[in-house]
């Protein structure tokens, strides 16, 4: 079935020709009513000259360590270090096999292969988008390593639910052992100044992202609880119409929206029409992992996961965050509708 030029340009006439402006993410709305306070924070850092480390960062972990409900966090330079130093930490090396999902950013398999070990890609749900259980017990090996639960690792890139002024990451865990472990890779291998009792990298996180991270902390459940009221809007503005599949949430999840996305049929097509009517929209992601070029060496080839490879051409990503009106969802639940609507009848 193929979306026909005409039939866009009837589709896109058709909505009694009001046209708006909805950006994918609005940053600069975000941070308005913020704004003298980041001033202010920035201000600090500079007079204590703490850029590198240091007590912006300390506070900042500790807050998060308390939201998170975990005892522990190190803040890192952002979210692929916090994968790769907590495998590090966790003695994933040369011949482990770590089990993921190909359903996800780039990282989670480069901080694998970085540790010299293989990622082992499994299937991911049909419903929740995330690792099928049964696929996962089926990849179990004697080489697998690690546990459930032993850290859970953060990006604070700009566009995440949290977000910094620029790269920041972090770590959290209840295990004193290995938030020791990584507090000395994230700086050197060194647990005091230049004795390096570990080969480890610069992984540490800027005092300036650590002071704007502690100002926009206690915002994200208000923020995450917008999210959920325009995804809820979404939701019910879809209900019934073939040819849209909106996000599941689990009885045992709360979804927070990082993003919030779709699926639908000739995606491509729906996303052209919609960006024509003034809305932008994203694809995450539009290439599994287990089938980009980097990853060719590993050996698979299409068809390995049939969820993720159709999941990767149907998902579209509609605008989503806090500051998302309720006029803007509207319309752009009328103009997803209008697109798909016209296509179920070609
Ligand atoms: C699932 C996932 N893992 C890891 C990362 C990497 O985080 P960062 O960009 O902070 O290194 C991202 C970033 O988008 C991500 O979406």
């Amino acid at each position: 079935m193929t979306i026909s030029a005409s039939t866009l340009f009837s589709a896109a006439t058709g909505t009694g020709g009001t046209q708006m402006k909805v950006p994918f993410l609005d940053l600069k709305a975000h941070h308005a009513p913020l704004i003298d306070e980041f001033d202010g924070a920035i201000r600090e850092v500079i007079e204590s000259s703490a850029f590198a480390g240091g007590p912006f960062v300390e506070r900042f972990e500790q807050e998060f360590a308390a939201y998170c409900g975990s005892k522990y966090a190190i803040g890192v330079g952002n979210g692929t270090d916090a994968l790769w130093l907590t495998l590090l930490a966790l003695g994933i090396g040369e011949g482990d096999e770590v089990i993921t999902v190909s359903n996800t950013f780039i990282a989670t398999a480069e901080a694998i292969i970085c540790c010299k070990a293989r990622p082992v890609f499994v299937d991911v749900d049909e419903n929740t988008f995330t690792m099928n259980p049964a696929e996962l017990k089926k990849s179990l090996t004697a080489r697998t390593t690690g546990t459930l639960g032993d850290a859970g690792c953060f990006s604070f890139y700009p566009g995440k639910n949290l977000g910094a002024f620029g790269e920041a990451g972090a770590v959290v865990t209840n295990d004193a052992e290995l938030r020791e472990k990584i507090q000395v890779l994230r700086d050197h291998g060194q647990a005091q100044k230049y004795y390096h009792t570990l080969v480890g990298w610069n992984c540490r996180m800027d005092g300036i992202q650590a002071a704007i991270l502690s100002i926009k902390l206690p915002h994200l459940e208000e923020a995450n609880l917008l999210r959920r009221e325009r995804a809820l809007q979404y939701n019910q503005a879809f209900e019934g119409i073939e040819g849209i599949a909106t996000p599941f949430e689990a009885d045992c999840a709360r979804h927070v929206y990082h993003v919030y996305a779709i699926r639908v049929q000739e995606r491509d097509e729906v996303r052209r029409f919609l960006e024509q009517k003034g809305i932008g929209c994203g694809v995450h992601y539009p290439i599994p992992i287990h089938l980009q070029e980097a990853c060719r060496s590993l050996g698979y080839t299409e068809g390995a996961f049939p969820v993720t490879e159709n999941l990767a051409e149907e998902f579209l990503s509609l605008p989503m965050f806090p500051e998302l009106t309720e006029q803007q969802t509207e319309y752009v639940a009328s103009c997803v509708s209008e697109v798909v609507g016209v296509e179920a009848l070609v």
